[in-house]
Parts: C-alpha cells; structure tokens; sequence
C-alpha cells in the first residue's frame, strides 16, 4: 500500500485564502444579489504595464521565427533580466549583488517554500507572529515541526510576537534558530523595519551561523527614503542572508508568473561531515534539476520594467494602489478604527472593534456591508484581534467598500 507523507496530516485548516474564498462563496450563494467587495487576498487588479505588454507581444513576435525561437532557457533565467535586476534593484542601493546570484523564478511562494530542499531537517525555524502562512505550512508540510496545540502554534518552531505593543518589530530569540523568516515591507502588518532593527538581526544570524530567509515582494511600496530595500544594504548580510523579490505586486505579475532570488555565492551550511558548502551551489544544482526556467516571453515583459517607460508606468501603478491604501487608513480612521501600515505596504492592520475576534469582524463586514477582507489570527495567533484590508482594487471598490464600513460603523 502506498504511504502518504503524513506531515500534511499535521496542517491545520485550510490554506488560509482559499479557506476564505470557500466561506466567501458560501455567502454569495445564499446572498445572490450581495455586491461583495474582495479586500481579502493581495491580487492585483490593474492592468499589466503597456511597456510589458509591448514587450511580451514582441517576444511572442521573436517565438514565431526560426532565427529568433527560443527552446529551453538556462533555468537560472536569461542573463539580460539578471544583470538588469542587478543594476536596478541592487547597486543602484549600493548592494553587492552578481547578476548570477540571482535565480528567476515563477513566484516567491514558490520560491520561499522550494528553498527548503537545500536545508537540513533539523534546523531550528523562528517565524514572526502573525506571519505569511506560506513559511509555516511549508515547514510543517516538509516535517520540521511536531502537531499543532490549541494556539494554532506548532511544536518545535519558534515564534516572535510583532504586535501593536512592540511597534510590530520581533525581539531577537533567546535562544539559537537556524532559519528565520523575516518579510519587509511586512505582509500583513504592513511594517517596515529601520536598517538598525536589520542589522541587529544579521548580527545575530552572523553570530549563530544562522541563514535570514527575507522575503522582500512588497519592495516597490517603500516611499519613506529612511527604510531599506533589500537586506543586503545591512553590513555581513551576504554571509547569512537569501532574498526574495516579486513582480506580481510590483509591476501587476500576479497571473504573469515572475519573480527572482538571491543566493550570494558568500552563504554556507553546514554538511553532516562537518565541511561547509556553499548554498549557491546547492540552490542551482536544485533550480537546474526540479526547473525549467520561466518562459521566455514573461521574462521579456519583466524585463521591460526597467525601461524608461516601464519605470514610469510600475510608478504609477505603485502609486495608484498606494492611494487606495492612504483611503482606506483615513476612512477606518474616521470610523474610529485604529489602523497600522498602509504607508510603505499595500496592507493595512486593522484593530478589531469592541473586542471582537478577527473572524468575528471577517463575518460582521462579509454578512452587513458585504466587505471581505482578511482574518489577522488567520496569519498566526498574536495576529487574533487585528483584520488585514488590501489596498489591491479599483479605486471604486475601494472607495465604496469604506463608504459602507464607515457608514456602518457611525451607526
Ligand atoms: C496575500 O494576500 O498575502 C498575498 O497575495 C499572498 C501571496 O502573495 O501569495
């Protein structure tokens, strides 16, 4: 008889999004006239950029001629998008950062979960709390943890509370950790972390030969020119950190499927026979065997976010949705909301009213003013009594979807 891998057992619920969308379902069905406004999950809702467009219309152009068909890809991704991601993205913060550390990939959640395959099972994991579910079901699903208590935490890793309390920055751990997530602009808090809270924590991973996994997909949204974009502007980041970067809220990649990693050929892990090797090595010999690279015309129009044009129009989209995240912030706060984030991150943390639980305030928007968003417990259990909204919708989704909870909440 076939076994199955019983890690999977141990997950709790559903994923946390699609478990929202089934209860979101269920409420349209018996609610068929309801107008529901979607604020839950991050999917963009504006146009691709026309410089991406272009160029993908191009490269579909270049796959219908002998000259310029492309097969395969290098599995890394082609050069041309490297060195362009290095340029623009890195030594223009003054990171360093080779064209050939950085991995193109289908999507950072991919990413973030197929990173394991390099690491060892019985490496400590610290996530904070709450947390982008992603870093915590992987684990779980790859059997770095024990079961899961009445907490909804799970035996064996490590969890750092970020709350209002602490101004949503975790304390270092007491004790040693291998592996530590960390996500800035921070998805669903929407805090953003000061280079002086960064390079506490790269000391601390230098010091316990510890990797930072930090996951920086909402990189774009920083517009307070004191905050980093990218670990490797801390000092000794590249000897214990990997980045993860994304152009799906970036530049609207959502359906398109791009976005990139960095592993600096300066990172090692201990092998069982106590040599150290180098994880670049391992990462590539892992993309080049389980991948295929992303087809060449998605990386065309990535590509083409770097032209002059691209730029501008990525500017825009980022300020447009930004906007929606400046509406959202004043209008819960003119209901008497309490409200975090939404200036450097497209999510905006919401203290719950009267003491209500996070998927108590999830049914009371859903059932009266017709409004989803997403559940803060939903993303750990310090995130019980707070509710993420997304800046990701028309501006008349947005504007309407805070006209009804304003109104609601003046009653
Ligand atoms: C979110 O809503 O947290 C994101 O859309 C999830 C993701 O990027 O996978």
């Amino acid at each position: 008889m076939t076994t199955i891998n019983d890690n999977y057992l141990k997950l709790k619920a559903g994923y946390l999004f699609p478990e929202i969308a089934r209860r979101v379902n269920t409420f349209a069905q018996a609610n068929p006239d309801a107008k529901i406004i979607r604020l839950g999950i991050g999917d963009v809702t504006e146009p691709l950029p026309e410089a991406c467009r272009m160029a993908m219309i191009q490269a579909v152009e270049d796959m219908g001629s002998r000259n310029t068909f492309k097969g395969y890809g290098p599995e890394q991704g082609y050069t041309w998008l490297r060195e362009k991601i290095a340029e623009n993205d890195f030594h223009r913060y003054g990171c360093t950062v080779d064209a050939d550390e950085i991995f193109i990939s289908d999507g950072s959640k991919c990413d973030t979960g197929n990173i394991l395959d390099i690491f060892g099972d019985d490496n400590i994991i610290a996530v904070t709390d709450p947390v982008y579910p992603v870093y915590v079901d992987t684990n779980v699903m790859a059997g770095h943890s024990g079961e899961v208590n009445n907490q909804g935490e799970y035996e064996g890793f490590v969890y750092l509370p970020i709350t209002a309390e602490n101004d949503f920055t975790a304390q270092l751990p007491t004790q040693k950790v291998d592996l530590i997530y960390l996500c800035f602009p921070n998805n669903p808090t929407g805090a953003t972390a000061t280079k002086e809270h960064l390079q506490a924590w790269v000391n601390y991973a230098k010091e316990n030969h510890s990797i930072i996994l930090f996951d920086a997909a909402y990189e774009a949204f920083i517009s307070d020119p004191s905050v980093p974009h990218s670990i490797y502007e801390i000092e000794g980041a590249r000897d214990c950190a990997i980045e993860f970067r994304s152009f799906s809220k970036t530049a609207g990649f959502t359906g398109t499927r791009c976005a990139f990693t960095v592993v600096p050929k300066t990172l090692t892990g201990k092998a069982r026979n106590g040599s150290d090797v180098e994880l670049w090595k391992l990462w590539n010999r892992r993309q080049s065997t389980k991948f295929n690279g992303v087809s060449y015309i998605v990386q065309r129009a990535a590509e083409a976010i770097y032209s002059d044009a691209g730029k501008a129009q990525v500017k825009d989209l980022i300020r447009f949705y930004m906007d929606n995240a400046k509406i959202i912030r004043d209008k819960l706060t003119e209901a008497g909301l309490t409200v975090y984030g939404g200036t450097n991150a497209p999510y905006v943390w919401v203290k719950t009213p009267h003491g209500l639980t996070s998927w108590d305030f999830f049914d009371k928007l859903l059932q009266t003013v017709n409004v989803v968003g997403t559940p803060g417990s939903g993303f750990g259990a310090a995130g019980e009594g707070y509710f993420r909204i997304s800046a990701f919708n028309s501006r008349e989704n947005v504007e309407e979807a805070m006209r009804r909870i304003t109104e609601k909440f003046r009653e």
